[in-house]
């Protein structure tokens, strides 16, 4: 007979991948800022402007930036999820209409690269997930890419999605309250301590087990969050937590804000014994000179995507996340929370104000992936080893 599950009882807690020095996780956490690169599997990846690109939704695309990322020696590549109507955001480039599901995307991947962490975010409260499918898709996952594979677990802001679902949005603590209980029941299954019967608020599980373990305790798990509410379930449950920016997207706008935003999330973890990597979501746009880039971030913005805009803000409008509604409209041209803008030695003296700030970590999102992504990497990566924000990576 299994026992019931005592949530405060750590035979029921698996050891935390980042405790494990062979881990891949604590591998990418020595680096002082760790690289993480935002895969564009969705129709215009974040940016909503028509200036001709090569970024593409496709998988044949996405496998190729992920293999060059890791190539590039980056840490992590990540992918969102959202649930959106026929034409995703519409506007003349139908902004997101096609969407690779971030989860069975990010698995695939893991055959195909053998180093870099791979998140894929996942809607928990939709549907009728139950924590035993997560725990044994999981499970699968993590063995697939021997410890690399990661879920991002979001509780939903948008109000149109659960009633895809055929439910309304709850309200927005609860909904991570009940997140809470998904996860550590996860975790109780992960411990794989015994059968597991538990009868919670909002799941049972009778005499229920999944095996095998995951190879480091539990699979890497990140969440996305602005919130009080949020915070503590990181502190309580996440290794990664997602920040957008307090103040919008120029960067001197949001350092002053960063210090406290990034510390609120790091206490919620020290007080539970925890660590947890904070990481923001930059646009970045590097070219040889300012002058060159600042040209170029005019061109986005002068072929804005108006009207998927106009329906992206209202999207954002009817949903109950804050920290999206500062930015500005024709900023979502550029995408990404902040932006970047300018020569390798500005950028990466950039990135390390942001660090200096709290911040532990980029994902970063490009305009033009391939060519970005390859310009980024051989001009400003040897800067920031030449900071002390990058050690040497083997590939
Ligand atoms: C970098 C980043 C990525 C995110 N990715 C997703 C996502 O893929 N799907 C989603 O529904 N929400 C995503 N969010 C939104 C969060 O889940 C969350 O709703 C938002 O940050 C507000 O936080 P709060 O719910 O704690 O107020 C993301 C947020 C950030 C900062």
């Amino acid at each position: 007979m299994g026992k019931q599950v005592d949530k405060y009882d750590a035979l029921w807690t698996p050891p935390e991948p980042q405790d494990n020095p062979d881990s891949p996780l604590s591998k990418a956490f020595k680096q002082p800022l760790m690289l993480g690169l935002f895969l564009p599997f969705q129709t215009g990846g974040w940016s909503q402007s028509t200036l001709p690109r090569g970024t593409d939704w496709t998988y044949a695309y996405n496998s190729r930036v992920t293999k060059q990322a890791e190539a590039f020696g980056f840490d992590v590549v990540f992918g969102l999820s959202q649930w959106l109507p026929k034409g995703g955001f519409g506007g003349e480039m139908s902004y997101r209409e096609n969407f690779l599901d971030p989860f069975v995307t990010t698995v695939a991947l893991a055959a195909e690269t053998s180093r870099i962490l791979l998140l894929g975010t996942i809607h928990i409260l939709y549907g009728p997930w139950h924590p035993m499918h997560l725990a044994r898709f999981l499970a699968a996952a993590d063995h697939i890419s021997q410890g690399r594979f990661g879920a991002n677990i979001v509780t939903g802001y948008a109000e149109n999605e659960p009633r895809m679902f055929g439910a309304a949005r709850k309200d927005h603590d609860s909904r991570y309250e009940q997140s809470a209980e998904f996860i550590r029941i996860c975790n109780a299954l992960w411990s794989g301590n015994d059968n597991l019967t538990y009868e919670g608020e909002f799941y049972s599980l009778e005499e229920a087990y999944v095996s095998p373990r995951p190879l480091y305790g539990r699979p890497v798990l990140a969440s996305a969050s602005g919130s009080p509410a949020g915070f503590r379930y990181a502190g309580q449950f996440s290794d990664i937590v997602f920040v957008s920016s307090p103040a919008g997207e120029k960067l001197s706008d949001a350092l002053p804000k960063l210090p406290d935003h990034a510390a609120a999330v790091r206490n919620e973890a020290a007080a539970r014994g925890r660590n947890v990597r904070v990481i923001i979501n930059p646009t970045i746009i590097v070219r040889p000179t300012r002058q060159e880039a600042e040209a170029y971030y005019q061109a986005i913005m002068d072929h804005a995507d108006l009207g998927s805009i106009r329906n992206f803000y209202a999207r954002h409008a009817a949903g109950d996340s804050v920290s999206w509604l500062e930015h500005s409209a024709k900023g979502r041209a550029v995408g990404g929370h902040l932006h970047i803008v300018g020569s390798p030695e500005e950028v990466a003296g950039q990135l390390a104000q942001l660090h200096a700030a709290g911040i532990d970590g980029i994902q970063i999102t490009f305009y033009d992936y391939e060519p970005e992504l390859a310009y980024f990497s051989e001009s400003v990566i040897p800067l920031l080893e030449q900071q002390g924000l990058r050690l040497p990576v083997e590939i």
